[in-house]
Formats: structure tokens, C-alpha cells, sequence
């Protein structure tokens, strides 16, 4: 067979570096520590039952909760460990925060300490672990706040709390039939699969973009009689399809593993949604702002896709916890656009257009 030649991750990210003449690589080990967390945690997936990783962390009364309230797997645990692991020695980093940890991590003394911050979710969709379905792991990079990499104190929640707009890399790792890493370092997005005989993840899917149309919906419909009217419209739209408003038919899915459908969205388009909803009042969404929404956020926006809470673009949200839950719309453009128009039209509107009042599906 012919020897086809392949960027790789490094080569990639050397390439990106010579925008910046004056950078010091620290961003560029910084990637690639993660890249290594994420090859790690791949193998750990890939041994499944056979690893002894499968079902929850054994915790003090019998399983370990997480600052969620929701019970940890052992593939959360190891993962999560590992992020810290390849992450805490290269002295790239002021700080990380993970949704396993309360609390922002603090670099070991002993280590020295970098510019920048990571942020991550080191395995999104865990529910799906022990059925072999796709998960993966999200990440976003800030920078430190000045005063910070100056004196090399230890980080505060505070210090984390920066709008998506801020974020200088953002990017997911999915483990699925094949490994794959998206990264975007607000360049465009790219895509690198992992060459298992290399160990290397080389560039397959430059310039990634998704279509600003879609007949493809994501969402949990067993949530349906907690929803908002412009969710309820929408869906109701979508599900009324030729006959409908919309005058098209379109196609639903769910994977339950939120960084599976961002990636299905980046390769063919399509709409997500876990929108905020009346199930818990005292959540205002499911997924979490800092590192399932914002990194997410950003690879859409930059693939050409756009990212919200429905009502205000999600990268311009001011957070106001490490742990903050958001409702999160992504995807093609036009159709999260029209979802943002539905939460601005008055609801009253809404209720009377005859889809709406009559022939909703998911009827309360
Ligand atoms: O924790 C996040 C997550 O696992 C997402 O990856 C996924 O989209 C969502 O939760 C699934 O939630 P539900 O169980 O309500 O469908």
C-alpha cells in the first residue's frame, strides 16, 4: 500500500503556532498533555469488562457521588485521574477544574505553575459506559488571570468563571468506533483520528463545518411535559414535518451522550437541545456551563454552527459557578436561530397557532 502522508497533532498545532511568532509552545505541550490524557482514557474504554472498569465507584456507603449529586462511575474516576496525571507536571497550568471535583485543583507545589487554565469533563455520557455505547471528553483552555500567573497563587472558583468568549482552545475527545479528537484553537475546527499502530492522531477531517440546515433533531422527549412553549413549538414543528409549518419531514435522534451528537452535528449537521425546563426549578438546565456548554459552544461556532441557551448566545454568558447548569440549544445555524425567535416571540402567539394548540404531540 502506498504511504500516504498525514499531519499529525504536533505538526498541526506547530503549523498553527507560526501565526503566533512570539509563543513560547507552552499552549502547544499543553495540547498535547491532553491529547495523551484522552489516548489513555480511549484504552481504558476499550478494554470495557475486560479492564474491570465497568460500573459505579465504590464509594464510602457503597457508591461515590459527585458534586452533581450523580453516582460515579469507575471510568469517571480513572479519567478524571488521568486528565490530572498527564496535566499537572508540564508547567503549562495556573489551575484545573473538572466535574468530578468540587473545587478547582491546584498544580502541586512542587510542580511549577503556567498561564493557563483547563477546564474539562473528563468522560460525558458515563451513563452509557457499561452498554458500549460512545462517550468522550471535553475540554476548554482559559487563560489565567494575570495576578495569578504573576504570583503563582492557587486559583479561586472565581477565577474560572469566564465567559465562553474567553476560551483560547476548546475541543473533545470521543471514543467511539474509532478515537477521535476535535480541537479548535480559534482557528476553524479539525478533526484527528487516532492511528492505533502509531499511537498518533493524525489530521482526517480539516475545516470542519456544519450545514446551516438540518432535518435532524436531538432531545430527550421523555422531558416533554416539562418544556417551554418555544421548545414545545419547535419539536411540535419538526414532528409535524410536510404536513406541518415546516413542510419537510425530519428525523429525531438521542444518544444520551452529548458529545456523540455534537460530533454527529459537526460531521452532518442537525439540532441539540437540553433546554432549560420546568422539571427541577432549582436547576436552570441539565448541562453544565464551564465544560459541556462553552467547549461545545466553540467548536460549533467555529465549524460555522451556532451555540445558546435559546435565548442569548452561550458564549457571551457570564458564569456565575464552577459547576453552573445552562440550557443548551447547538447546531446548524438557521435552525438555532429559529429556536432563539420562538423564545422571543411572545408565548401567547404561540399557543394560538393552530399546531400548537391542536395537534401537539407531546401534549402535557
Ligand atoms: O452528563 C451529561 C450527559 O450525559 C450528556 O452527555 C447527555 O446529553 C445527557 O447527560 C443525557 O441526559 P438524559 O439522561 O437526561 O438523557
Amino acid at each position: 500500500m502506498p504511504l500516504r502522508h498525514r499531519t499529525t497533532l504536533t505538526q498541526y498545532l506547530i503549523e498553527e503556532r507560526r501565526r503566533f511568532p512570539g509563543s513560547s509552545g507552552d499552549f502547544n505541550a499543553l495540547v498535547l498533555d491532553v491529547a495523551l490524557a484522552c489516548k489513555a482514557i480511549a484504552r481504558a474504554v476499550a478494554m470495557g469488562e475486560l479492564g474491570g472498569l465497568y460500573g459505579d465507584h465504590p464509594g464510602e456507603a457503597g457508591g461515590a457521588i459527585n458534586v452533581q449529586g450523580e453516582t460515579q462511575k469507575k471510568l469517571d474516576v480513572l479519567s478524571n485521574e488521568l486528565f490530572i496525571r498527564m496535566n499537572q507536571w508540564g508547567g503549562h497550568l495556573a489551575g484545573m477544574a473538572s466535574e468530578e471535583m468540587t473545587d478547582p485543583y491546584q498544580i502541586p507545589k512542587a510542580n511549577p505553575r503556567g498561564k493557563y487554565m483547563l477546564v474539562f469533563d473528563p468522560l460525558d455520557g458515563s451513563s452509557n459506559i457499561d452498554v458500549n455505547v460512545s462517550v468522550g471528553s471535553i475540554f476548554s483552555v482559559l487563560r489565567a488571570p494575570p495576578d495569578a500567573i504573576d504570583s503563582g497563587r492557587d486559583l479561586t472558583e472565581q477565577d474560572f468563571l469566564q465567559p465562553g468568549t474567553s476560551q483560547v482552545a476548546a475541543g473533545y475527545a470521543l471514543y467511539g468506533p474509532t478515537t477521535m479528537l476535535v480541537l479548535t484553537v480559534g482557528n476553524g475546527v479539525a478533526g484527528f483520528t487516532l492511528d492505533p499502530n502509531l499511537g498518533e492522531f493524525m489530521l482526517t477531517h480539516p475545516k470542519l463545518h456544519v450545514p446551516e440546515d438540518t432535518q435532524e433533531f436531538a432531545i430527550n422527549a421523555s422531558n416533554s411535559r416539562f418544556w417551554e412553549p418555544p421548545i414545545k413549538r419547535y419539536v411540535d414543528e419538526c414532528l409535524a414535518g410536510k404536513s406541518g409549518p415546516r413542510s419537510k419531514d425530519f428525523n429525531m435522534r438521542w444518544i444520551a451522550s452529548m458529545v456523540a451528537e455534537a460530533h454527529r452535528i459537526l460531521m452532518r449537521g442537525g439540532v441539540f437541545m437540553y433546554p432549560r425546563d420546568n422539571k427541577d426549578p432549582s436547576k436552570a438546565g441539565r448541562l453544565r456551563l464551564l465544560y459541556e456548554a462553552n467547549p461545545i459552544g466553540m467548536v460549533m461556532e467555529q465549524a460555522g454552527g451556532r451555540a445558546s441557551t435559546g435565548r442569548e448566545p452561550m458564549l457571551s454568558v457570564q458564569p456565575n459557578g464552577l459547576h453552573q447548569r445552562i440550557g443548551l440549544v447547538f447546531g446548524s445555524k438557521n435552525e438555532v436561530e429559529r429556536i432563539e425567535r420562538y423564545h422571543r416571540e411572545p408565548v401567547e402567539k404561540e399557543n394560538n397557532t393552530p399546531l400548537f394548540a391542536e395537534r401537539t404531540l407531546f401534549r402535557d
